[in-house]
């Protein structure tokens, strides 16, 4: 779509044109029922091309402007319109924030306002993609901007280098943006680079993808929890105090000095051993203070009451992670939230320390509900907290990169927030959320923010690393089928035979 003449600046009521705000009429019948908030808009300047983005469009017509005429005509028992061609007098007007002006290199601030009188272009196609920071072809397809039907397809690296979250109310459509996401992230050829990717699916709602039905099929691999097995011969004393985070210091340390004999004795001949061998060690080992030794037992026996602690890795990490291949870890079937969080901890530890030694390929991590695993709440409850901290933090460089899906942003960790980059936010509509967001969010301002509680189901709001401007996007509809969920009256009629 080449540029469209669609306005002239004015100088309004309010204001003539200054370097932060100006106004324009829209000039053609046809564009007026589409300008909306958000749109971008360019106007030429003495320094250059000016892009702005609309950030408020009202109606207006002088014959309405005098209330007392108005009431006077009224009361008359005629109309306003049935006397003056009022109709024809009713005009669009639109105001605008300028955000720069477009250079080779990116963006340059406006110094001086635009011109009254000037002209209003709908930008083309590239000049947007460009000013946005998309791709015009490859990068992730997540949808459209509506407004200008421009797709909006992010760069990989910037989307996902650092981190990004999915915030919004149930329902909005995050596990459905997630489900695009994947797809994306799926249908990447070789050549263009691909990642591994990792989600933990704790409503058991993915597993669609993998139907045999599924375009997707042959990329994924589902792993149910009742599957899941840590290698408890990799443990040290201080990982086993992480998954019971009450275990003091000194009994920590009297457990890290049987894990290293053990390890000695064991792991570097190649044995494996069990989380048993550990208490029979605790239990023959006569120098540990007695009230230790007793709370040490209890503590590993109640985690070997969690049937997580095998012999060996399982799925082995190492061997599954592919580029180009996704790993759902069903955890639909817990109910303990401890457990699952156990399990989040151990595979996090585990593929960051695979990343470093550069054992597996770079890892998406997709953390839904990620406010019950890296909630700021206290450690006994959040333990995969630190280890979601710490790849928050270094996962960059070692290129392992998180995508936290939540809906109650509030209760999320703050410096796990505070390292996701790009935020998807959909609707939301608690006030603190949206405090807590506006906080947040890099480059949000107050007109997005404040759009956010307005957002329908599938549209959403990107904003930071992986665009230049906040954009809003109507999320496209997914290729798979196989994961269509069924509202209330399939659901029951399917039990009701
Ligand atoms: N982009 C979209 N296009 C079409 N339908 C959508 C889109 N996004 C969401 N929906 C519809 O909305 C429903 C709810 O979406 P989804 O399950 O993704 O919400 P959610 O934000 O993950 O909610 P929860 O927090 O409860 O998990 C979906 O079943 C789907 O029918
Ligand atoms: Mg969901």
């Amino acid at each position: 779509m080449a540029r469209k003449s669609i306005g002239t600046i004015i100088v309004d009521e309010d204001h003539s044109p200054n370097p932060t705000q100006f106004s324009f009429v829209l000039t053609k019948a046809e564009d007026e029922f589409r300008m909306q908030k958000g749109m971008f808009i360019i106007v030429p300047s003495e320094e250059g091309e000016v892009i702005s983005v609309v950030n408020e469009v009202f109606k207006t017509n002088r014959y309405f402007s005098s209330p007392s005429a108005v009431r006077a005509y009224e009361t008359s028992g005629k109309t306003l319109a049935s006397i003056f061609p009022a109709d024809r007098w009713e005009y669009i007007i639109a105001k605008a924030k300028p955000l720069g002006i477009i250079t080779e290199t990116g963006i340059q601030r406006l110094m001086y306002p635009v011109s009254p009188g000037e002209t209003v272009y709908s930008p083309d196609k590239q000049t947007l993609t460009r000013f946005l920071g998309l791709q015009s072809t490859k990068g992730l397809n997540l949808g459209v901007i509506g407004q200008h039907e421009l797709e909006v397809r992010l760069n990989l690296t910037r989307f996902l280098q650092k981190h990004a979250a999915i915030l919004a109310i149930s329902g909005a459509g995050k596990s459905y943006t997630v489900s695009v996401v994947i797809e994306e992230l799926l249908l990447r050829k070789k050549e263009e680079g691909r990642v591994a990717i990792v989600l933990f699916d704790v409503h058991g709602e993915y597993k669609g993808m993998a139907d045999d039905k599924s375009p997707f099929a042959s990329s994924i691999e589902v792993f149910p929890a009742a599957l899941i097995e840590f290698a408890t011969n990799s443990l040290s004393g201080r990982q086993f105090a992480i998954y019971q985070p009450q275990m003091s210091s000194v009994q920590t340390r009297e457990l890290s000095k049987i894990t290293s004999k053990l390890y000695k004795e064991k792991t570097k001949q190649g044995i494996t051993y069990t989380i048993e061998d550990i208490l029979k060690e605790i239990e023959k080992d006569d120098q540990i203070n007695p009230r230790s030794k007793e709370a040490l037992l209890g503590w590993l026996y109640s985690l070997k009451g969690t049937r997580l602690f095998g012999q060996i890795e399982n799925p082995n990490l190492e061997n599954i992670l592919k580029p180009g291949k996704l790993i759902i870890f069903d955890l639909s079937e817990l109910t303990s939230l401890k457990l699952k969080q156990m399990i989040v901890s151990y595979i996090l530890f585990r593929i960051f320390d695979l990343r470093k030694k550069q054992l597996v390929p770079p890892t998406t991590i997709i953390l839904e509900e990620a406010h019950q695993f890296a909630s700021e709440s206290k450690l006994e409850m959040a333990i995969a907290r630190p280890i979601i901290e710490t790849i928050a933090r270094e996962g960059r460089k070692f290129f392992t990169s998180l995508i936290l899906v939540s809906q109650r942003p509030v209760k999320l960790s703050t410096t796990a927030l505070s390292q996701c980059n790009t935020h998807i936010i959909m609707k939301i509509l608690n006030p603190y959320d949206l405090d807590y967001i506006g906080k947040s969010s890099e480059g949000i301002d107050k007109a997005t923010l404040g759009s956010i509680t307005s957002l329908g189901v599938g549209e959403a709001v990107i904003v930071g690393n992986a665009v230049n401007h906040p954009i809003s996007v109507k999320i496209r509809k997914r290729k798979t089928t196989t994961m269509e969920t069924k509202n209330l009256e399939e659901s029951a009629k399917s039990f009701d035979k």
